[in-house]
């Protein structure tokens, strides 16, 4: 059965798209067809991430105008068998969709891929909407920070109040020496803030910074203490523990 993952936060740059990017990227590794929806109208970055920017033609938003077919908008990664990027609009696209819209558009989608992985904007509001329409599962993506996890658990409210259950939150950039002097809040600390499931921590690391910068899913080296966390933390989300 097809799923659609959409990934999202209360704060600004916690690592939606890099968390997206190396999902699908494991995913499609171990051997699913997968399609990353990039829905950062404006802000996108996904297309950086896996290297693809100057590949891109159609957009999202030109598929859901009907200016294009679906087939169009996807381009593939070369570097693995079933990897699609469907990129967002740029800025000043004026054109509205709508959270149906989102819903027709991965129906059609679950045709033909295993998991859509939808990569959202942070914040509440319309952005929020259009990202979980069509979601089975949603990860929200926090820091371990104070305020970064306060806005998590808005956010996490906010998709109560519309009927999502299935949801994990995500701990990235964790500094396990300020935790461990007490500078930041404790694992302890960010359970009790947030209600929602935690599928994992990921550490600070100057090498994911160094990859998306480089345009390369940092799980595509394998073997690495990133690496094995990554896959724990997908297999927890995709296999629902
Ligand atoms: N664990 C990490 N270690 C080091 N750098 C990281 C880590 N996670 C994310 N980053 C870096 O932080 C920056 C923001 O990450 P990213 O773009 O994925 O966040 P985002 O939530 O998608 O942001 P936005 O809200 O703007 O969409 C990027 O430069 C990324 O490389
Ligand atoms: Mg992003």
């Amino acid at each position: 059965m097809s799923k659609v993952i959409s990934i999202v936060s209360g704060k600004g740059g916690t690592g939606k798209s890099l968390f997206a990017a190396n999902m699908g990227a494991l995913l499609a590794m171990g051997g699913s067809s997968v399609v990353l929806i990039d829905m950062d109208m404006g802000l996108r970055n996904l297309d950086i991430y896996l290297g693809l920017e100057n590949r891109v033609v159609y957009n999202v938003m030109d598929v859901l105008s009907g200016l294009c077919r679906i087939k169009q908008a996807l381009v593939r990664d070369k570097r693995f068998k079933a990897l699609y990027l469907m990129s967002a609009a740029p800025p000043k696209d004026e054109r509205d969709i709508t959270p149906l819209h989102m819903k027709v558009l991965c129906e059609r989608l679950k045709e033909q891929f295993d998991y859509i992985i939808i990569d959202g904007s942070a914040g509440i509001g319309d952005g929020l909407d259009l990202a979980v329409a069509p979601a089975d599962t949603v990860l929200v993506i926090t820091e371990a920070e104070a305020a970064s996890i306060r806005d998590a658990d808005v956010v996490d409210r906010e998709l109560t109040k519309q009927g999502i259950e299935n949801k994990f939150a995500i701990i990235n950039k964790v500094d396990p020496e300020l935790m461990a002097l007490g500078a930041v809040p404790t694992l302890a600390d960010i359970s009790k803030g947030l209600r929602i499931k935690i599928a994992g921590i990921i550490q600070y690391d100057r090498n994911i910074f160094i990859a998306t910068n480089k345009g390369m899913p940092i799980v595509m080296k394998l073997g690495t203490y990133i690496e094995r966390n990554f896959s724990k933390i997908v297999k927890r989300i995709t296999e629902g523990e």
